[in-house]
């Protein structure tokens, strides 16, 4: 029996509700196949932070390189300071593998409401291609108060010069640096690239702030364009302003887009509202080495514990993470169980969060024995 180690970090929220359906999906579409799934749960989150004190342990990056992948459901509560968590949680371990990619399809299921009109005949089947590792979120900066004392003062000396009132004040101020680096740039581009190929596409969509920001985002234009020709793909540029405009007029117009970081994080979530939700947005990060596959949504308090979470995103995420081990046939059968689940059931039985009824739990069940009747070729 071949075996794969996965590393289980349910995390805060809504996380640990709807991992639990992603894991009881990827258990039945691997039953039978030869590869047994064998799952180690980490207890990292707001609840172990309380009680310990401690955001990671020291060996929490040794001990998940021994394991072939990462499912994580969300990091993040209202009870903790933004950023620490988050930050000390899921960005470590997405720096900390070199995990460069972060891949968001945004798909048009069946039945999933979709708020644009004429998208669903249309059909929204795109992938955001956001870089992973760089831009405003490599966690440069600070507030004046020592550390970054020397650009500040640096700046203050430029805008005084032009009377620009609270930089000549002596104000509090604080400071985040974008950063952009040629290797980042050009291989996540090679990759928005291949993946674009694989979608049957001649070109890649990069969306950034080149007008306003030129240092950092013209600098990413003409690296990227540069790969994307060297890739032999033709590369369009778009204004991310803009490029969010046309998404909610004519989402089923995009295929292959490419973010820096940030700009990435937001259209990302932007396409799940527009197909239907962020209970159904599944993502994956990955690099040269392990992965981890998340829900690209956070950990929801409004409606944490009250069963109501979609779990759909963090069971197509398990599909992704499959198909990132090797097993393509797990991953298809994850996908059109997800599929079938949509398309069988009526409208109470969709989930809370598409105007049906229901629960977490009794969605994951469903999509479960819809893997495991579709494995024994019994039909309904
Ligand atoms: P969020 O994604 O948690 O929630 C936004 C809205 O979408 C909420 O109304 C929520 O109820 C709804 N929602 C999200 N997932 C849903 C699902 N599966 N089913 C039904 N409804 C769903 O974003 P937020 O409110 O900005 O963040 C809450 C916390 O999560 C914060 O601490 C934030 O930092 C963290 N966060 C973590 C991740 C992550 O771990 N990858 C991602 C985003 C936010
Ligand atoms: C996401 C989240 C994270 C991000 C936060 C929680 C740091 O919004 O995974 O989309 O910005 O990447
Ligand atoms: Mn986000």
């Amino acid at each position: 029996m071949n075996v794969k180690t996965i590393a289980q970090i349910g995390g805060d929220g809504i996380g640990p509700e709807v991992v639990k359906q992603g894991r009881k999906a990827a258990d039945a579409a691997m039953a039978g196949s030869g590869t047994e799934l064998r799952w180690r749960e980490f207890p990292w989150g707001a609840g172990h932070y309380r009680s310990t004190g401690e955001i990671l342990p020291e060996n929490a990056v040794e001990e998940l390189s021994h394991c072939d992948s990462i499912y994580l459901g969300a990091i993040g509560d209202p009870s903790v300071k933004p950023g620490v968590l988050e930050r000390g949680i899921l960005l470590t371990l997405r720096f900390a593998f070199d995990m460069y990619v972060n891949l968001r399809p945004a798909r048009a299921f069946p039945k999933v409401p979709i708020p644009i009109e004429g998208a669903a005949e249309k059909g929204i089947d795109l992938l955001v291609v956001r870089e992973n590792t760089e831009d405003l979120y490599m966690g440069l900066g600070g507030t004046g108060d020592g550390e970054i004392d020397q650009i500040i003062e640096a700046k203050r000396g430029l805008y005084n010069l032009t009377g620009h009132v609270s930089m000549s004040t002596g104000h509090r101020m604080a400071l985040q640096m974008g950063i952009a680096t040629e290797p980042a740039v050009r291989r996540i581009t090679a990759t928005a690239c291949g993946y674009a190929r694989g979608r049957g596409e001649r070109s890649i969509l990069l969306a950034t702030k080149a007008n306003a920001m030129p240092h950092l985002y013209g600098f990413w234009e003409e690296i990227a364009a540069d790969e994307a020709k060297g890739q032999g793909m033709a590369m369009e540029t778009m204004n991310v302003d803009a490029m969010c405009y046309h998404a909610v007029r004519r989402p089923w117009e995009f295929g292959t887009i490419l973010c820096p970081n940030l700009f990435g994080d937001i259209v990302s979530d932007l396409f799940a509202g527009i197909t239907g939700g962020l209970g159904v947005a599944a993502g994956g990060n990955q690099g040269d080495g392990i992965g981890m596959f998340e829900p690209i949504h956070g950990s929801a308090p409004d409606i944490a514990g009250t069963d109501s979470a979609n779990p759909l995103a963090a069971i197509l995420s398990a599909s992704l993470m499959l198909r990132s081990l090797g097993e393509g046939k797990g991953a298809t059968a994850i996908e059109r169980a997800v599929e079938t689940f949509l398309n069988e059931s009526d409208q109470d039985r969709l989930p809370k969060e598409m105007g049906g009824q229901a629960g977490t739990e009794e969605i994951g069940d469903s999509v479960a024995s819809i893997i495991e009747r579709d494995r024994e070729g019994k039909q309904p």
